[in-house]
Parts: C-alpha cells; structure tokens; sequence
C-alpha cells in the first residue's frame, strides 16, 4: 500500500523524484545492508553512492553519521534473528519442564478447540491493556458469532489505585451493560435476578491452576494496583460482582492470545498460534501434554495450548542486542528486569524508546538545533505515543507536514527542519523494524518448535499488527530470512475479537474443551 503510493507520488511528477532519489541516494547509502533494506522498502532503485557522498549532503538530509550509528545499534540481521529464534525454542522447552524460568510457559487447561456446532449467550469480560470491554456473544451453531460490546478506557488511577476500586469499576460496568441491551432497558432488580455464564480475558500472567482460577504473578503494561498479584483474580471479579448483586458464574479465566487462538481456529482450524501485537506482546500454542513435563495431566487429553508470556522471554539479555535507550525504558517502568522482550516490541514502550532518542539527540546538538531545544512535552514519560510513529511512518509527504504536525503540534517542539525531520521519521523506522523483526523471530521459533513448518495459521490480534504501516511485511520478510522458504507454508492472519470471542466459546464449552 506504502509502495503504491510511493509509485504513484513518483508518476505524479519529476521534481519528486529527483528529490526522493536524492534523499534516497544520500541518506541511505547502501553502505550497510539494513540501511540498504530500509531503502528498498520504499521501492526507490538504489544508486551506487561514493564514498564522497556525505560532502555532497544538503541541508534538508539529517547526518548521514548519525543515522548510521543510529541503524547500527537497532539492527537485528539475519543471523541475528536466526539465534534469536533458537534460542526461543530453548527457553520454551526449559518453561515446560519448570516454573523457574522467566518465561512462564503456562497450561491453559483447554484442550480441545471449539467445532463450530455450540449454541448460547455468553458475556465476555476483557481487560487487555489501555481499555477494558464488556461483550456479549451469541454462538448460532454454525460456526457464526452475533456480539454486542462497550468499551471504557481504564484510567490511570484505576489502574494504579486499590484493587478492590479496579474490579468494582468491572462489575459496575457490565451492570450498565446488562441492564441497556441497547433495545431494551432493564431494572437492577430484573438484572440482579438473572444468571450469566462469564469468560474473563485476563490479559496479563497469571498462574493458572484450573479454567477459572489463576494467580497473578506480577502486574505489567502500567498497571499496579494493590492486593491483587498473588491473588486469584477470578475471586477478586467474583467478590466484585456479589457486591455489586450481580449473580454471574466466571466459568472460564482465559488469556488473550488463548482467546485469539481459539476463536481464529472457530473459523480457520489449521490456527494452531494465537499472537498479540498491541500494548502487550505475547502467544499461546498448541503443545502435547506430553512435552509439558511440569503439568500433572489427570486427563486423556493429548494436547494442551500453552500460554508462552513470551513477553519476558530472553530478560537474562543472553541473545538479543539492547540499545542504551532500551535500558532507560526498562528502568523507567515499575518492573525493571521483566518482560524486557514485551519492552522492544510492544505497542506501549515503541514511543517511548523513540523519546529517549530523540533526547538523546537533543543533548548532542543532531537534531532541534534551530528551535533551540527539547520541549517540555518531549520530556514527559510516555509522551510520545507509539501511534505517532505509525502517523510518522505514514507520511511521504515532500516536506513531511504530518512528521512537523507531530513534532512541533503535539510534542511542542519550537520549530523543525525537514532534516529534523527525516532524522525522525528514519528513526520511528529502525524501532519499529526492530519490533517487526524480533516478532517474526519469536514466531518462527514457536512454529518450529511445533514442527508446523509443513504450515499453520497464525492467528494475530493487537494494533500493532493491524494498524502500524509496514507491520506484517517486514515480518514477512524477517520470517523470509529465518525459515527460507518454509516461511511461506506459515500464513499470518489478522485476527479479530479474539479476546471477547474466545473467551465467551471457552466460557461456553469449559466442561468440554478444557481440563
Ligand atoms: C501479558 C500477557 C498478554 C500480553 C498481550 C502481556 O503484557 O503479560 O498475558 O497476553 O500482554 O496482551
């Protein structure tokens, strides 16, 4: 799509052309491979440079140093993303004989994916990472959906606050929700009568001990709030919903890329992984309960999806390569050390890595220069959102307007150059590529892991995935350099809903599926 447009901006002129040739041609001389890459993503034929070309850059191209030193500490190469990949399989293998390792690899309790004939109303509860949603899905026994939903966003002191403020904010919405069914409006003595059967999508680690009873281990994705890690979050919701006179059984405590792979497999059954790429990271598979050599089984069930929290995988910082920004990322969160993979990939830390650049380059006098500096905003944690570097991405503008529209409009940098801002359209880029790449490796681990290289679908849910330009084709292409030509047996797939859809199917099906 990025491409085609590019295509059509060069047929619609030749001015634009030479400039984007020149762009292309000076800022990124294919010197280094990845820059090379970088390059070629835009479609735009790469000229030999001279060596001689840095004497020849304009004032509207950033330091071609500084972009170089830049994409040499974010690029993951090939063989990188190779040891990378190994090095998952390894870790999975160790969390399934163990529970000391970092990553969880947990039993799911389901066992079996759904076959398409179940029928019924179900509510769904699904508390991800900016916003929580409240559904209601109706299975017809074809294999077909009808859903109704409400969607709040979780304030920040919600959730930094009291845990027992958190889970009454849950029950007092699907209070709201039941009694406006959008046709009709009900009393609270009408809903308070009621029974509902309810699967909870939980979108953070917990232990799981059966289908609807699970451990928090630890809080992440900004959230903190007391006297719930360690508890069972399905009494936690319980309690809430018997204060509330609310009378609904949680019969199923589901992870989101559980709900994922079990609602995508509802519709394509060769799913056999669940992914999330949005504020979190992290994927559940299909694993034989014989390898879960830490899991009693007291069942005949020959298969189990695990929940991988891949989220923490490699936070012994053994294989992949971290940047100094990534450090002040990590130490700037509540649970430095931890999910540290989640922290170079995920929809919640991109902005925030790209900030910590760009301060950097502040500091530095190799970017702001003709505004004089920073700006407060710039300072601010977490005030570069990661969706301004997918509206960064997007732009081909000539004089990129939607790059100054981010900096100077909304991080209130004074004024900008059109080299600023090449500088950090190129460094969205590297980050986000990086995060493209270290999925794709993960992925292609898990898949191996599975001996599915013959093929498999990948079911995928989470905005990066979906809305962040470039996403699923430098995965594409990441998987291309890991797998070879096995990569094309693996199909990724948008997934959709899976959090409120599968977690209704196993609220459904939990004396069936699960174990
Ligand atoms: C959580 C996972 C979750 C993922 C995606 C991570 O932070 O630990 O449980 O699946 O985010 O939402």
């Amino acid at each position: 799509m990025d491409t085609g447009s590019f295509v059509g901006g060069l047929v619609a002129g030749l001015a634009i052309c030479i400039a984007v040739g020149l762009f292309v041609r000076f800022v990124f001389a294919p010197r280094n491979s990845a820059v090379a890459a970088a390059a070629a993503e835009h479609a735009v034929p790469l000229l030999e440079v001279k060596s001689d070309s840095a004497l020849l850059q304009s004032q509207d191209e950033p330091s071609q140093a500084t972009l170089l030193r830049l994409q040499h500490m974010f690029e993951v190469t090939g063989d990188k993303l190779s040891q990378i990949s190994k090095h998952m399989m390894a870790e999975m293998k160790k969390g399934l004989a163990s529970d000391e390792c970092a990553m969880k690899m947990i039993p799911t309790h389901v066992v079996r994916r759904p076959k398409g004939d179940e029928v019924g109303s179900y509510l769904a509860l699904d508390l991800g990472g900016s916003n929580f949603r409240v559904c209601e899905i109706t299975l017809d026994g074809r294999g077909g959906t009808r859903s109704r939903q409400s969607k709040h966003v979780v304030t920040d002191d919600l959730k930094t606050g009291t845990g027992a403020a958190l889970f009454d904010f849950f029950a007092d919405q699907v209070k709201h929700f039941l009694m406006n069914d959008g046709q009709n409006e009900y009393s609270a003595e009408e809903i308070e009568s009621r029974n509902y059967k309810l699967g909870f999508t939980f979108s953070f680690a917990v232990n799981q001990v059966s289908i609807n009873k699970g451990y928090l281990l630890l809080w992440n994705k900004g959230f903190s709030a007391d006297n719930c890690v360690g508890e069972d979050v399905v009494r936690l919701l319980s309690e809430a919903f018997r204060r509330k006179k609310l009378n609904i059984d949680v019969t199923a405590l589901v992870n989101d890329t559980t709900g994922t792979l079990v609602s995508h497999a509802y519709g394509a059954p060769d799913t056999y992984i669940g992914v999330i790429l949005g504020t979190g990271t992290n994927a559940a598979y299909v694993e034989k309960v014989e390898n879960i050599t830490k899991f009693k089984s007291s069942g005949t069930a020959k298969d189990m999806i695990i929940n991988t929290e891949w989220g923490a995988f490699d936070d012994e910082m053994v294989v992949i390569p971290r940047t100094k920004y990534d450090h002040k990322v990590d130490r700037g969160t509540s649970h430095p050390k931890t999910y540290t993979f989640e922290k170079l990939i995920s929809g919640m830390y991109l902005g925030e890595v790209v900030r910590y650049v760009l301060l950097d380059l502040v500091k530095t006098g190799e970017i702001f220069v003709a505004g004089g500096s920073a700006s407060k905003t710039l300072k601010i944690q977490y005030a570069f959102e990661t969706a301004y570097m997918s509206r960064i991405e997007r732009d081909h503008s000539l004089d990129l307007s939607d790059v100054r529209t981010v900096l100077e409009d909304l991080m209130h940098i004074p004024s900008t150059t059109l080299a600023d801002r090449r500088l950090t359209r190129a460094i969205c880029e590297m980050v986000g590529k990086r995060s493209a790449r270290l999925s794709a490796a993960a992925i292609a681990g898990v898949v191996t892991k599975m001996n599915k290289l013959d093929g498999c679908t990948v079911g995928i849910d989470g905005s990066l995935f979906e809305l962040y330009p470039h996403f699923s084709n430098r995965m594409r292409d990441a998987l291309h350099e890991i797998l070879g030509f096995s990569a094309d047996n693996i199909v990724l797939e948008q997934a959709r809903d899976g959090s409120g859809q599968g977690a209704a199917l196993i609220a459904a099906l939990a004396t069936s599926i699960t174990e």
